[in-house]
């Protein structure tokens, strides 16, 4: 399950990456009207225009779309659906002249809802075909919205596109139902620098310009809507792999090799690779606009995180460079044994927020029976190892080797008669395990008890 998910995503990202490498870079118009635009394969265009001076909220868009097989197009904002910002466009309800233009908040997994923090008016030139939806328009207040903003500054802003299932939709209502897309296109770039000058209805750059081949993905089966960015997909995928195998293949290391150097490089690969995901975490959010201030709760738990496993990296070296100076297990170990699982446990609950966050609550599921396998066969291998260790200290014992060497001296009654074996005062029943004889492994000097018992692995390794 982890697999799908993770494919779609990594197929997503994928796509985001050759397009962007296929794509040429947005170009700017060279008219009195700057514009920056895009056009896919003839059927989708898009440019926006960026007024300078005193209307700091506006911009102008063009859009164009194929009508004939689809009840709406539209485009957005963002870098995914989800808090983005998105202009529906569908035929009138009388299906004349101009088309119904709908601006919409992106949601999660649900159709973009109707939105009033922005305003729209249709501009001369907007049309609809049986074959094409073309809009003209000028939005006020679009340059920010609730959970997001467009950076004019920005020479790759990031838009998307989509396009709806066949049907008939013929309506004024902005708020009217729309079904889901059929086809979406990867995140693009479109230059707002280049864009900004004179206000005015941007000029669509001739088809020639754009990249046949930069299709819309077929939506059909995918679980993800508009894809992730590469910068996400990286981030999640460190973080993951951090908490999911690393800090968990260190602990069972520990275990099974009985090696605390093999412990410690293994934490420290983890805590490096959770400094790098938290480091892309940071530059994901500012340079995408994901809650840049770092305030939503992935990225605070994601912080903490952070710290505690700082702590339990410190905790566990300097507890044990206590050890070996003193000899003596040092309290602070303690509390690493505390500390090191509570961050594995604080990395996957994170994990999950991180995986909502983006849109893929499935992924959670996949997610989460992933890690319980990991618990599973971990847990059985350490136990396992236990058991062999138990077994064998106990045939290494000294009663196990007096029993094997010397032949316990014990009396019992054969055919009748006592036999005696062994010298005369031998010849009561054997002591109890554990109660005259140490449990101590046989041929070895004895370990200090504190450490050993303490650490329950070779504790100078
Ligand atoms: C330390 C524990 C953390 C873990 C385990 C974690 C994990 C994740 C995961 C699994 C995703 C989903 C990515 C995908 O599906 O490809 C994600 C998304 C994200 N994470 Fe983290 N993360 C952590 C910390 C942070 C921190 C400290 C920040 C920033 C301060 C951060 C910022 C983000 C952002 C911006 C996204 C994308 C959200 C979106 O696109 O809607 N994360 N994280
Ligand atoms: C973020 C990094 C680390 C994590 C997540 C972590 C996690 C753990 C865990 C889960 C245990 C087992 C606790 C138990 O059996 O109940 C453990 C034990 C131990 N850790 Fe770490 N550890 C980290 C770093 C380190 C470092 C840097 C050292 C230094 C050498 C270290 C030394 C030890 C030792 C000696 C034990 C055995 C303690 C015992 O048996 O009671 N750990 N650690």
């Amino acid at each position: 399950m982890i697999g799908y998910n993770w494919l779609g995503s990594s197929a997503v990202t994928l796509g985001s990456l050759l397009l962007s490498t296929l794509l040429p870079a947005a170009f700017a118009e060279n008219t009195t009207i700057p514009s920056s635009s895009m056009t896919f394969g003839d059927d989708v265009k898009l440019a926006v225009n960026v007024p300078e001076g005193s209307a700091k909220t506006d911009l102008y868009f063009t859009f164009e779309a194929p009508a004939k097989d689809h009840t709406w197009a539209g485009f957005g904002m963002g870098t995914r659906m989800h808090d983005s910002l998105i202009f529906v466009v569908y035929r009138s309800a009388d299906n004349q002249g101009e088309p119904t233009l709908s601006p919409r908040l992106g949601e999660q997994h649900s159709m973009p809802l109707f939105t009033t923090q922005v305003n729209t008016s249709i501009l001369e030139g907007s049309t609809v075909t049986d074959d094409r939806f073309v809009v003209n328009f000028h939005c006020v207040g679009c340059r920010s919205w609730d959970g997001g903003e467009v950076d004019v500054a920005s020479t790759d802003a990031p838009f998307f596109y989509a396009l709806g299932p066949e049907g008939s939709l013929q309506s004024d209502d902005k708020e009217v139902q729309i079904n889901r897309h059929e086809a979406h296109s990867v995140i693009f770039p479109l230059d707002m620098k280049a864009a900004t000058g004179a206000n005015g209805v941007p000029g669509i750059g001739s088809a020639t310009d754009g990249n046949p081949t930069g299709a819309a993905d077929d939506d059909s089966g995918s679980a993800s809507g508009i894809g992730i960015s590469r910068g996400v997909a990286i981030h999640g995928f460190v973080m993951c792999f951090a908490f999911a195998l690393v800090f968990p293949g260190g602990y069972l290391f520990l275990r099974i090799f009985e090696r605390v150097w093999l412990h410690w490089g293994i934490q420290s690969f983890g805590l490096l690779l959770v400094f790098l995901g938290v480091a892309s975490g940071i530059a994901v959010s500012i340079r995408e606009q994901l809650s840049p201030k770092l305030t939503h709760p992935h990225q605070i738990i994601g912080l903490l995180t952070f710290i505690v496993v700082l702590a339990a990296w410190t905790l566990g070296l300097i507890g044990h460079m206590m050890f070996k100076r003193k000899g003596i297990p040092s309290p602070l170990m303690k509390v690493h044994r505390i500390v090191g699982p509570s961050s594995i446990l604080l990395g996957f609950i994170n994990a999950c927020t991180g995986l909502a966050w983006v849109g893929i609550p499935r992924a959670i599921i996949g997610y989460t029976i992933f890690n319980l396998l990991v618990v599973i066969v971990v847990a059985s291998l350490v136990m396992l190892k236990k058991k062999r260790k138990m077994r064998r200290e106990a045939m290494n014992s000294n009663a196990a080797h007096n029993f094997r060497e010397g032949m316990p001296a014990y009396s019992h009654v054969r055919g009748g008669s006592t036999q005696q074996h062994g010298p005369a005062d031998f010849a009561a029943p054997p002591p109890a395990y554990g109660q005259s004889v140490p449990l101590q492994t046989f041929g070895q000097q004895p370990l200090r008890q504190g450490p050993t018992e303490y650490y329950n692995v070779q504790p100078n390794k």
